[in-house]
This record gives structure tokens, C-alpha cells and sequence, in this order.
């Protein structure tokens, strides 16, 4: 048990401090203190208020996650009824609230009588994010407090808002600038000082409006697809406009209770501390110092180069581009004042914040203007020969100590390093399309990046908000090596008996915003098809290969910007719209490999899809490719959309059970051969009865 609460007498009124590093997380030895000084305030006569703060960085942000899924000591009380026991309280308690509250956090000031936070505090309740609802009382006294509609819109969303937009909508009551109007724990106790009769957050009726539940839950089909917690929030509310105060509390904390252990609620609590996690590097300590990036040099002004050049420039990173051919160059900066404007109409930018960013965008076609770059990233086309080239250049043309990254997706880092006499300040830095908008960045070290160079990078995905994997050498990394293994076996079931559409739509069905063909189709075909070429001559003649793909390249079908690829779209559309000519494809294949066509159901795809990805995954994890299960889980939720509810594919995994996982890869071994062959850390840990999560545990990175 971690934590206290440490008591200032300021004679007539009780600070109370939540003391718990460092986030204040409301764990057993908290909630009982705030129990235990509650009650000794209330029978002090001396006392005529009480004010609860927080130490350190904030307020308190909820409750301990950690502790989910464990029985409390004994005797602890529980969250719901420490909140109780404070609206309850006959002297006023008043929240001083700075940093953050949030969830429980936000639920104990929420039973407070009045709420003070200073200008730079965010408030809110983020539980949907953890696959569970406020089960403190947050759903039962935010509505009363602020009306159902933005009650929905604060919970269903889970967002943190500032506490100047939560006093307008009216869950604060007074906001402070730190600097300025003094100390937030000082305005708490003036402004306890000034309450006559205690306000109580969960006494008042509620209007219900039916339609109000069903605007939101049409609002959030698309992103809250497959999620429970998002609906079981709303079920929540609704209980607060349709029962008595406390049957409503009884009602969320059963939704509360049926949620915090489910598989969702576990999936997204280990999607919390895997997203923390996958910054920290074992051998690269916290404080390895980094350099700093004031200037960036892009190499290539494409759809890659383009979209990376706009995530530094969005970060407030100066950005020179260079390109070979004025018109290449103009192009580029053409579609990426395009892409800008377009964010203008959308309302999502102000035209000054257009402006400003297209003002720290700078093109050349002069490779010596990047002399003075912190870090070069190089964007050009995916060829070792031109690759190296690149590299020798910029080796040439660079400041000595500047980083020059690669955005390769396949190549070998430590061939492009070795082509350089600064091997050490040499980095994969794999962003992924569209490379403004998708969070992922896979960081691929080398044998000799330095520990400075990889501590800068990671440190640099931060600052362009965007989460940095440390991953190492393999052709594809992670990402898509991993794809490679996932997307043969769609292409095999194929010529099994399915259809693109039926291997898509299951995958859809099981939570991808996509299946493979569909993103195939939109990532475009032509790319793939030549790797395949160049690859052909080195092929294992005895393994399976399916022809499917090279046949509709062949037909000059690349996907969605021909208009047709495995699908084919109406002009201007991006909806897939199956086609029978490629159903005649499919089956004409089957028969030519001689194969008998049998229907597969959308188990069996989803099984041969995921089970191939997750084997893959364990070679790379077993090789050292990626550090910690939970990192390849995040390569998968930020770069292929994996359903954040299911964990990510190792975690997945882990809640199929490893032995089940083994059996049917050792099964299909024995059908496909080498494509199959079962990862032996897999089959190490499925015969020990262990799982993924048991690996990480006992290897700690
Ligand atoms: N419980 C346990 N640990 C927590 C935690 C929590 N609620 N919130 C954060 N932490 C841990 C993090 O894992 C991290 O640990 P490491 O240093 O070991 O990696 C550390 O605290 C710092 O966290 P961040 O790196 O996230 O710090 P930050 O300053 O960037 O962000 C924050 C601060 C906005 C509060 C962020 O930590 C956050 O969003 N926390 C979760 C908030 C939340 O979801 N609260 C709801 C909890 S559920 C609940 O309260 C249910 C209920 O109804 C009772």
C-alpha cells in the first residue's frame, strides 16, 4: 500500500493533501486516510471547512489502475463511499484542484461542495479509454451538475478539458491563475470560507430528452466500433435520468463492476502501461543526453517525404526539403499546401496556423542547404543502391554530429550506416502513410546508433506527438514483417475457397478498420509487386506462393488510385465494391494449383490470419527485434489500427491461450511447411502452460 494524506491545520479550516507520486492514484492506503482525516476534521470543533488538494504535479488522476483486478486489504473503505461520507459532510469541503483530476479524481472533487482549480489544470473522466465507466459516482452527479447532454459528451469521450471550459460548462466554480491570483490551495480556503450551505452534486432531478442518447451513440458508431465501455457509459447516464439518486449510483457501480474485469477493461489497462512503457529503453538511461533539434533536413519531397515534413512543421520544427527536379519539388509543396488547405475548410486549422506552418517549410533542390540540419530524414525510393548513395552525400554535406535517419520500411539500416563514417549517428525512423496524421514511428537502431542518437529520436516522436517504438534490423521490423506473415494467409485462404471480400470483411467483423485486400488497395499494389520481382530469382522454390496478387498487377489493376485493384471503386469514391472479375481470378487460380474451392468460415479466417501474425511476433520478440511484447502491441494499435479493445495481437494472444495458438500453427505447419513453422519461444511457453504477459514478466526489458 502507497500513499497518504498529510493534514495543514490552517485553524478554521483542514487541508487535507493527497500524497501518493506520482499521480495521486486514489490506492487503499489514500482512500482510507481521506476516510480516517474526514471524519477526524468533522468532529474538531475547531474546524469549520475543509479543503482537499493534492501534492506534487497534480490534483489525483483517479483511481490506482494497478490495483484492478486485486481485492483491497481489509477494512479499506471503497472510493464510492469516502466520496459519500465528503458530499455528506455537514462542514463545506471545497477541491483545490491543479495539474489534473481525473476519473476518480474528478468524482471525489465532483462530491465536494465547490471546486477551485488553477487556469492550468484539464479535468475530466477518462475512464471509456480504460474499457470502464466512472463507477464513483461521476455518471450520477456530472449530469445533475451540468446537464445530460454535456455530461454524455465529457464521459462518452473521455477527454481531459481545461478548467476554464469546465467552469463555463459548470463543474468548477472558480478558476485561478497560479501566478497571478496566488495559490490554488489558498483560494480553496477563502472560497470554503464563503460557503453558507453546502452544495450537494447528486441531490436534483434530471430532464431525460430519448433523443439526446441516441444523437450520441450514432455520433460515436464509427470510432467506438466493437468497444463496450463507450455504450455502457451511456446505459450509465441514462440510469441517472431515470432512477433515484442512489439507484442510480447502485446501477453504475454494477456496470462499473461487470466492466473492470472483462476482457476489454484488461486489454486497455494493458494498452495504458504498454504505451508508457515502449519510451523506456534498458540500456539507454533516462538521462542520456540527447541533441537537440532545432533544424530538419527531409531527402525527398514524395507522399513519405511530404507527409513527414509536415509532421515536423506541425510540431513547430523548421523544415528544409529537398528534391532533385523543380517540378518534383513543386509538386510536393503543392500537395502539401493542399493538404493544409484542406484542413482549413475542415475547420480542423485557422488559416494563420496554415500560414505559420507552410512558413517553417522550406524547399531545395541544393543538397549543401541541409549543412546545417540537426537531423536529416531521408525519404527517397526504396532501393539500397540509391539509398546508399543518399547516405555518402548527406555523410559529405552534413554537420559532423547531425543524425541522418532513414524512413526505410524494408531495407537493411546497418548496410545504409556503414555507407557513412557516423554509423553511431545513423537511425531507421519508419514513419508510416499518411506520416502527418498516423501516430507510429517505428525507431530502428542499428548495430552502432549510439545511445545519444536513439535517445533523441525517441525523445524527438514525443515532441511530434507521435509514439516511438524502438525496434531493431529484420526485413519490415515489426510492423510489417509481421503483415507479411498475416497477409499470405489471407492470400492462401483465397485459393482455399474464400473471397476478398469474405477475408476482409471477417477481419473487419473482428475489429481492423480494414481487412488486407482493402488496405492493399488503398497502400496501393504496384510497390509490393516489385519487391516480389526482385525477390523471385531468391524464392524457395518448394514453398507456397500464391500468384493472385502479381496476376492483378498484371492486369494494370494497383488499387485504389487505378480505380480498381483487388476491388474496384466508382470515380472519386474509396468504397471497395467487389468484382467479378476478380472472383473469376480467385476461383480460376484455385483450380489451375488444383485446388478443391470449400467454404471457410470467418472463424478459420480470423484463426489463420492472427495466429500467423502472433507467431510471427514471437520470432520477433525471441530474435530481440522488438523489446517487450506490449511494444509489438503498440506497433499493431497505432500503425494498423489493431482494435485497442483486444490488447494488441501479442496480448490477444495471451487471452486465447498460448497452447491453443501452437496447436493450430503446429497443425498448419504440417499442411504449408516453413511459412508456418511454430515460433519456438510460442511453443516454449504454450508446453510451460505460460503466457506472453508471464515472458515479459520474467525478461524484463
Ligand atoms: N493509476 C496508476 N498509475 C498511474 C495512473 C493511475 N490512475 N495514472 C498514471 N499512472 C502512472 C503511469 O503508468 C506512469 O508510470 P511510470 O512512470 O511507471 O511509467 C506515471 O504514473 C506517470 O504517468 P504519465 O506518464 O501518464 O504522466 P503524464 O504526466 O504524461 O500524464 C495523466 C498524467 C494525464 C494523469 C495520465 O497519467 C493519465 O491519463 N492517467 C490515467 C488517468 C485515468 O485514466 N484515470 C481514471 C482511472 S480509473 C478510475 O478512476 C475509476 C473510478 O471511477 C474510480
Amino acid at each position: 500500500m502507497t500513499g497518504s494524506v498529510t493534514v495543514t491545520r490552517r485553524s478554521p479550516i483542514r487541508v487535507l493533501s493527497i500524497d501518493n507520486p506520482p499521480v495521486n492514484g486514489l490506492g487503499a492506503a489514500v482512500r482510507r486516510g481521506l476516510a480516517e482525516e474526514l471524519e477526524r476534521a468533522l468532529a474538531d470543533a475547531d474546524v469549520d471547512a475543509i479543503v482537499i488538494a493534492g501534492r506534487g504535479k497534480m490534483f489525483c488522476a483517479g483511481a490506482d489502475i494497478r490495483e484492478f483486478g486485486q481485492d483491497p486489504p481489509p477494512d479499506t473503505p471503497h472510493l464510492p463511499d469516502v466520496i459519500d461520507a465528503i458530499e455528506a459532510s455537514t462542514k463545506p469541503v471545497v477541491a483545490a484542484i491543479h495539474g489534473v483530476a481525473a476519473g476518480g479524481g474528478l468524482e471525489l472533487a465532483l462530491g465536494c461542495h465547490a471546486r477551485v482549480a488553477s487556469s492550468d489544470a484539464r479535468v475530466g473522466l477518462p475512464e471509456v479509454t480504460l474499457g470502464i465507466i466512472p463507477g464513483a459516482g461521476g455518471t450520477q452527479r456530472l449530469p445533475r451538475l451540468i446537464g445530460v447532454e454535456a455530461a454524455l459528451e465529457l464521459i462518452v469521450s473521455g477527454k481531459l478539458i481545461p478548467a476554464a471550459e469546465a467552469k463555463k460548462l459548470g463543474f468548477i466554480e472558480e478558476v485561478i491563475h497560479e501566478d497571478g491570483d496566488g495559490d490554488v490551495v489558498e483560494a480553496a480556503i477563502a472560497h470554503a470560507q464563503t460557503i453558507t450551505t453546502p452544495r450537494r452534486s447528486s441531490e436534483g432531478e434530471l430532464d431525460t430528452d430519448e433523443a439526446v442518447f441516441d444523437a450520441v451513440k450514432k455520433s460515436i458508431a464509427k470510432k467506438a466500433r466493437g468497444f463496450d465501455a463507450p455504450y455502457a457509459a451511456i446505459d450509465a447516464v441514462r440510469a441517472a435520468t431515470e432512477l433515484p439518486i442512489r439507484e442510480g449510483f447502485a446501477r453504475e457501480r454494477a456496470i462499473f463492476l461487470g466492466l473492470v474485469n472483462s476482457d476489454q477493461a484488461r486489454a486497455q489497462r494493458h494498452v495504458f502501461f504498454a504505451e508508457r512503457a515502449v519510451a523506456k529503453v534498458p540500456d539507454v538511461p533516462k538521462d542520456t543526453a540527447t541533441k537537440d533539434i532545432r533544424r530538419v533536413g527531409i531527402v525527398g519531397c514524395g507522399t513519405m517525404g511530404g507527409g513527414i515534413a509536415m509532421s515536423f512543421a506541425d510540431a513547430g520544427i523548421p523544415v528544409i526539403v529537398l528534391e532533385t527536379e523543380e517540378a518534383a519539388l513543386d509538386r510536393g509543396l503543392q500537395s502539401i499546401r493542399g493538404v493544409y488547405e484542406s484542413s482549413v475548410k475542415k475547420g480542423r486549422i485557422s488559416k494563420e496556423e496554415m500560414d505559420a506552418r507552410l512558413g517553417r517549410l522550406q524547399g531545395t533542390l541544393e543538397a549543401s542547404e541541409l549543412n546545417d540540419a540537426d537531423i536529416v530524414v531521408e525519404a527517397v525510393f526504396e532501393s539500397m543502391e540509391v539509398k546508399v548513395d543518399v547516405f555518402r552525400r548527406l555523410d559529405e554535406i552534413c554537420k559532423p554530429d547531425a543524425i541522418l535517419a532513414t524512413n526505410t520500411s524494408t531495407l537493411d539500416v546497418n548496410e545504409i550506416a556503414d555507407a557513412t563514417k557516423r554509423p553511431e549517428n545513423v537511425i531507421g525512423t519508419h514513419f508510416f502513410s499518411p506520416a502527418h496524421i498516423m501516430k507510429l514511428m517505428e525507431n530502428v537502431r542499428g548495430k552502432k546508433t549510439s545511445p545519444e542518437t536513439v535517445a533523441t529520436v525517441m525523445k524527438l516522436s514525443k515532441r511530434l506527438g507521435k509514439v516511438g517504438v524502438l525496434v531493431g534490423v529484420c526485413d519490415g521490423f515489426v510492423g510489417n514483417r509481421m503483415l507479411y506473415a498475416y497477409r499470405r494467409q489471407a492470400d492462401f485462404l483465397l485459393e482455399e475457397g474464400a473471397l476478398p471480400q469474405q477475408v476482409d470483411g471477417a477481419l473487419y467483423d473482428f475489429g481492423l478498420p480494414m481487412g488486407p485486400f482493402a488496405m492493399a488497395d488503398l497502400a496501393g499494389l504496384d510497390i509490393g509487386w516489385a519487391i516480389r520481382k526482385r525477390q523471385a530469382p531468391t524464392r524457395p522454390k518448394d514453398l507456397r506462393y500464391s500468384p493472385i496478387a502479381d496476376r492483378i498487377c498484371e492486369m494494370d489493376r494497383f488499387g485504389q488510385k487505378t480505380g480498381a485493384g483487388w476491388y474496384r471503386y466508382e470515380p472519386g469514391s474509396r468504397t471497395p465494391i467487389p468484382d467479378p472479375e476478380i472472383e473469376k481470378l480467385v476461383i480460376d487460380v484455385s483450380a489451375e494449383l488444383g485446388f478443391e474451392r470449400r467454404t471457410i468460415d470467418d472463424t478459420e479466417i480470423v484463426n489463420r490470419c492472427m495466429y500467423a501474425l502472433i507467431n510471427e511476433g514471437a520470432k520477433i520478440l525471441e530474435e530481440g527485434i522488438a523489446l517487450r511484447p506490449g511494444d509489438i502491441d503498440i506497433v499493431w494499435i497505432y500503425g494498423y489500427g489493431f482494435p485497442r479493445y483486444r490488447g494488441g495481437p501479442m496480448f490477444y494472444a495471451d487471452t486465447v491461450g498460448l497452447d491453443k495458438v501452437y496447436e493450430f500453427m503446429a497443425k498448419l505447419y504440417q499442411e504449408q511447411g516453413e511459412w508456418a513453422k511454430p515460433a519456438p519461444l510460442l511453443e516454449k511457453l504454450a508446453k510451460e502452460g505460460k503466457s506472453f504477459k508471464d515472458y515479459a514478466d520474467s525478461n524484463p526489458a
